[in-house]
C-alpha cells in the first residue's frame, strides 16, 4: 500500500443522498415521543465523524450522542490489529433506544466488541449503521440494519476515513492505491 489516493469510488453528491436516505430510514423506525433522552446514538470515533455530522441534520427526534473510541488500526497498518475500546463506554443506556455508527464495517470485530458491551447495559434496543460494508466472506459478521454503501474489498480514505490518520478531510470516499510502498 503506497497510501496514495487512486480513484473516486463514491462521489460527494452521492454520499449526500444515501445519508439523506439512511437517515429517513432510522427516522421511521426510532420511537417518537419517548420522553427526555430516550434515543442515544453511540458513533464510533475516529472514523464516523463526517457521517455522523451529517447524518443527525436527518434526524428530527431529541437525541443524545455518547462517543466511544476504538483502535484498530495503527499507523499505517490497513489490516486489523484487533480492536480495542480505549475510552469509557457510555454510563447510563438502560431503557434507552441506542443505535451504534460506524464509518465501515469490515471484519465486524469493532461491531462484535460495541454491541456486546453495550448490550450488557441493558438498552430498550439496539441497531447498528454503518456508511460502508465490504464485500467480503464473513458469514459471522454482527448483523447491522443500516448500511449505506456495499463496497469492494478495497482500503477506503476520505469523509471519515482514514489511512494513518491522514485523508479524513476529503469530501469523497476514494481508494488508495495497491501495491509496494
Ligand atoms: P472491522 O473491525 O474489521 O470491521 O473494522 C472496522 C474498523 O476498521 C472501522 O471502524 C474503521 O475504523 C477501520 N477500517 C476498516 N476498513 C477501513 C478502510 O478501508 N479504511 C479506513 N478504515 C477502515
Ligand atoms: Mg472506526
Amino acid at each position: 500500500m503506497s497510501g496514495e489516493i487512486d480513484n473516486v469510488l463514491i462521489p460527494r453528491q452521492r454520499i449526500a443522498e444515501r445519508v439523506e436516505q439512511l437517515g429517513a430510514d432510522i427516522a421511521r423506525t426510532l420511537p417518537r415521543d419517548t420522553g427526555d433522552g430516550e434515543i442515544v446514538l453511540v458513533p464510533i470515533l475516529t472514523g464516523s465523524i463526517i457521517f455522523l455530522a451529517d447524518l443527525i441534520r436527518h434526524l428530527p427526534h431529541k437525541l443524545r450522542i455518547e462517543l466511544v473510541t476504538v483502535r484498530s488500526y495503527p499507523g499505517t497498518a490497513t489490516r486489523s490489529q484487533g480492536p480495542t475500546i480505549t475510552g469509557e463506554l457510555p454510563g447510563d443506556l438502560r431503557g434507552k433506544h441506542v443505535v451504534i455508527i460506524d464509518d465501515v464495517l469490515d471484519t465486524g470485530g469493532t461491531l462484535r466488541v460495541i454491541q456486546r458491551e453495550i448490550e450488557r447495559l441493558e438498552p430498550a434496543s439496539l441497531r447498528t449503521c454503518v456508511l460502508l460494508r465490504k464485500k467480503i466472506q464473513a458469514a459471522d459478521r454482527p448483523a447491522c440494519e443500516f448500511v449505506g454503501f456495499e463496497i469492494p474489498n478495497r482500503f477506503v480514505v476520505g469523509y471519515g476515513l482514514d489511512y494513518d490518520d491522514y485523508y479524513r478531510n476529503l469530501p469523497d470516499i476514494c481508494t488508495l492505491e495497491e501495491g509496494a510502498p
